[in-house]
């Protein structure tokens, strides 16, 4: 008994230590982080981003996972650090991690590999794998950011994380060493940024084909207008339009223990509309069922918008339809892609609404995601463009998974904490792009 006293006070004397974070000046307490994102462009079209870990500190490039639960990094490959710390069993950050194992390892002790330590179960949600990892603390440094340029670089001495075998970055970036999970957990990196800085839990993120931002915190966000010694392009929250976050009861991960719910992001789409018709799909497979199938989720590891196959029939169907009315030459399909056109008969401008818009209407009617060209199309070459969304087949666990290239140039902003999801709608309309950006540190 006295023992286990003892040991109940030291997980609390243990808890207050771990919550407190060290910063690089202690004077200075950041109101944001930013993260830069480059897109893989020509393979995998996946998001990474470059963040500084361990001591002393390496640049570690992470494909940006928005639903996923934590940040994983390969530690079988060249993993140094001084400051490296596996998580003890039954210690304060194996139960704020939701961890449920307790292992040992036997070979000699290195990163990734230590005695009565508790584990995660890392996932390459790209190809849908999980393997077990132990969860291990470690230095991590990022740039602060006033919304508008990155400032001063900050620490934490104990960030989070699970460490795994270097085959699981099979099918990632080239040279990507893990992803940066930025899901519903408590270690995701929202929470446990927001937990160590004492900001709000808020994170947004804009991608475009080349460069991107996450920010984490709360706004405003400002871009350089694409007009010279134009006034920089401010987003807060009177500009963003908000929808509620929905909780998928069942989890999505690759393995997961039983009672876990989904760590990604889902929304509402009640109807979805082409140049302004209603599209007729099967109504139950928008909502999540208590089995967590069905629904709508924002996903950046999927490159383009995957539809169950009664939706995308539905939603192709009418595209076309809408598309002869507008008297858009149809070409030969383009794999992945069914529904490509001529460019020909196309104004240039990617704003212009030359294609069928697309509509995702929300929680009611005023409400909507609105899909123009840019983000409906993909652009295969001068001639060419293809509808960018893909046939999920039949049965699939999600029925709407929107992915990159319709989240591209539109600031979409996470509020955790009021659990909505604010998105901006195409930068294009206040003439600026997610790349625009400004990294030029003020410091
Ligand atoms: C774990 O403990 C076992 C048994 O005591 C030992 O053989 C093994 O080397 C240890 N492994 C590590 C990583 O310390
Ligand atoms: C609509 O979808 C639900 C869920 O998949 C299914 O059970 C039902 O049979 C479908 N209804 C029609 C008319 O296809
Ligand atoms: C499409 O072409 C037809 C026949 O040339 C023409 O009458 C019609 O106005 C055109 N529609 C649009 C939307 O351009
Ligand atoms: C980017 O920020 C720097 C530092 O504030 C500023 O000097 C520069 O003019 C900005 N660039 C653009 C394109 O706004």
């Amino acid at each position: 008994m006295a023992n286990s006293n003892f040991q109940h006070f030291t997980s609390i004397l243990l808890i207050l230590f771990f919550i407190s974070p060290t910063f690089s000046q202690q004077s200075f307490r950041p109101k944001a982080l930013v993260l830069h994102v480059t897109k893989d462009g020509e393979t995998t079209l996946q998001y990474t981003a470059q963040i500084n870990q361990r001591t002393p500190l390496v640049p570690i490039n992470l494909v940006v996972d928005l639903g996923g639960q934590f940040l994983w990094a390969d530690c079988e490959n060249q993993y140094t650090s001084s400051t490296y710390r596996p998580a003890r069993c039954r210690s304060a950050q194996c139960s704020l991690a939701k961890s449920n194992s307790c292992g040992d390892c036997f070979s000699s002790p290195k990163p990734g590999c230590n005695n009565n330590t508790c584990g995660l179960l890392p996932d390459n949600t790209v190809t849908h794998t999980a393997t077990s990892g132990e969860l291990a603390e470690d230095v991590l440094s990022i740039q602060s950011t006033n919304g508008f340029n990155p400032g001063q670089t900050v620490a934490i001495s104990r960030f989070s994380f699970s460490c795994a075998p270097t085959s699981l970055l099979k099918g990632l970036a080239s040279g990507a060493s893990g992803m940066a999970g930025l899901g519903r957990t408590k270690i995701a990196l929202p929470s446990q940024l927001a937990s160590a800085f004492s900001f709000d839990r808020k994170f947004a993120f804009c991608f475009s084909s080349s460069d991107g931002v996450v920010i984490f915190g709360d706004g405003p966000y400002g871009f350089a207008a694409d007009v010279r010694s134009a006034p920089n392009v401010v987003y807060d929250s009177k500009s963003l339009t908000y929808t509620p976050l929905l909780i998928n009861p069942v989890s999505t991960a690759s393995a997961f223990s039983q009672g876990e719910s989904s760590s990604e992001y889902f929304i509402g789409v009640k109807t979805i509309k082409i140049d302004s018709k209603v599209v007729s799909v099967n109504t139950s497979l928008l909502s999540i069922d208590s089995n967590g199938v069905g629904g709508t989720k924002i996903s950046t590891v999927d490159p383009y918008t995957v539809l169950e196959a009664s939706i995308y029939k539905a939603v192709t169907d009418a595209f076309a339809k809408a598309s002869i009315a507008r008297n858009i030459t149809r070409v030969a399909s383009f794999a992945p892609f069914e529904f490509c056109y001529s460019s020909d008969n196309l104004p240039a401008t990617p704003l212009d609404a030359a294609v069928p818009t697309i509509e995702l209407v929300l929680q009611n009617e005023n409400v909507v995601w609105k899909m123009l060209d840019a983000n409906s199309m993909v652009f295969i070459n001068d001639e060419v463009l293809c509808l960018g969304f893909v046939n999920g087949g039949e049965n699939p666990r999600t029925s709407i998974v929107i992915g990159g290239n319709q989240l591209e140039d539109n600031l979409l902003q996470f509020d955790l904490a009021e659990n909505r999801l604010g998105f901006s709608n195409s930068l294009f309309a206040r003439k600026t792009d997610c790349f625009r950006f400004n990294f030029t540190s003020t410091v």
